[in-house]
């Protein structure tokens, strides 16, 4: 991970709905802004399958004076029906803030507004995955209310661990919630 100076932000960020229309203006930026942090980048196909059919449940934090990229969340929603009856499930696919301008509660507010997102069109659970020596996204995910549900043993090519987090948006049957399996997986271990 990038240990570079802090910096305070360049004023009152912009929060965007990512919409099709600002693909060329923003695709590149938010593939790098997320590559920086992955031990292997994801291909476009993957952006572009997140983004075409759910860019309404991704945000982008912007600079106030250029629009420049700070910050992004992408994230779905499905029926997971795995669970009986099946459950509307919202998951976190992707989340990155640009170094210098971690720790102004910029994530905070970008996972904010995905859930409530995927809470106004009815999501039972969110759901993600983040790897267990990740401190800062394990205590941001962990202080708006997740849950660890499970551990997934060696989940990314680097042969790190990850933890499967769960935030309940309405009672689930206690039974299915139990049967978060490993076949669950939502984004292919990098
Ligand atoms: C994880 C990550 C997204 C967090 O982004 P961030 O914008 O720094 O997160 P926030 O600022 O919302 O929260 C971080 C901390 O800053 C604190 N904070 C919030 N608002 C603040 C403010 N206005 N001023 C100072 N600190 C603030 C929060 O309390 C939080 O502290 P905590 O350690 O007690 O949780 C960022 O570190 C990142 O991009 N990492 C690389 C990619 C990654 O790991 N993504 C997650 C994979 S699932």
């Amino acid at each position: 991970m990038e240990t570079t100076g802090r910096a305070d932000l360049p004023g009152e960020l912009k929060y965007v709905q990512y919409e099709h229309s600002l693909e060329a203006q923003y695709l590149p930026a938010i593939r790098a802004l997320i590559s920086k942090d992955l031990s292997e980048p994801y291909s476009i196909y993957v952006y572009r399958y997140f983004l075409y059919q759910w860019g309404h449940l991704c945000y982008m934090a912007l600079d106030p004076v250029d629009s420049s990229l700070i910050g992004v969340i992408i994230c779905k929603l499905e029926p997971h029906a795995s669970h009986s009856p099946p459950t509307l499930r919202g998951y976190i696919a992707m989340l990155a803030v640009s170094s210098p301008y971690r720790g102004h509660g910029v994530a905070t507010a970008l996972v904010k507004m995905a859930i409530d997102a995927m809470a106004r069109r009815n999501a039972d659970e969110i759901v993600l995955e983040t790897e267990e020596t990740n401190v800062p996204a394990m205590r941001l995910y962990e202080r708006l209310g997740f849950l660890r549900s499970k551990k997934l043993h060696r989940y990314y090519l680097n042969g790190n661990s990850a933890y499967r987090l769960v935030l309940l948006l309405r009672p689930i049957d206690p039974d299915a919630a139990a049967d978060l399996s490993l076949d669950d997986i939502d984004l292919a271990p990098r």
